[in-house]
């Protein structure tokens, strides 16, 4: 009879045998971690949106769509997409009394996306416009925006 079990040499290999597997599938869950850490990236949000008929946007009006994403506006010349990011650091514009203002750094532009107020020094952009091809006949044909195209502030679509 042993009365030493812990110098067991068939005990002791097993522990030791026990502390390496340990010690290996630690390592193996660090590495799988670090790896999903490593290759994350920010999922795209969408960038095209199928909005409303072009009557849902009457004359002077500025509408938000695209979950704050941008402005949908209209004058006599048609209707227009002011893109909501901030030309400072990103943050959405909101409408102001004046226009819009930015909540991040206060940043103030015009109506039509002039800046008045920095730290921002572009211009809001506007982004592009187009009616659904296959809306048009039996079912009333639908804005669509395109966050991801700048068009020049002269694009109006007309309606
Ligand atoms: S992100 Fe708009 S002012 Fe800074």
């Amino acid at each position: 009879m042993n009365d030493h079990p812990s110098t067991d040499p068939s005990r002791r290999d097993f522990l030791a045998l026990v502390g390496r597997g340990a010690l290996w599938v630690t390592a193996g869950v660090t590495i799988v971690a670090l790896l999903r850490y490593l290759s994350f990236t920010e999922p795209t949000p969408p960038q095209v949106f199928m909005l409303d008929e072009p009557s849902a946007y009457p004359l002077d009006t500025t509408t938000p769509v695209a979950d704050g994403r941008a402005f949908i506006k209209h004058d006599e010349r048609g209707l227009y997409a002011i893109n909501a990011t901030c030309t400072h650091l990103g943050c959405l514009v909101k409408q102001a009394q004046t226009g819009f203002e930015c909540p991040c750094h206060g940043s103030q532009f015009t109506t039509t996306g002039a800046v008045t107020n920095g730290p921002a020094t572009s211009p809001l952009k506007y982004a592009a416009l187009s009616i659904d091809a296959a809306g048009k006949g039996p079912t009333a044909p639908r804005v669509i925006l395109d966050l991801s195209q700048t068009v020049e502030a002269s694009f109006r679509l007309a309606v």
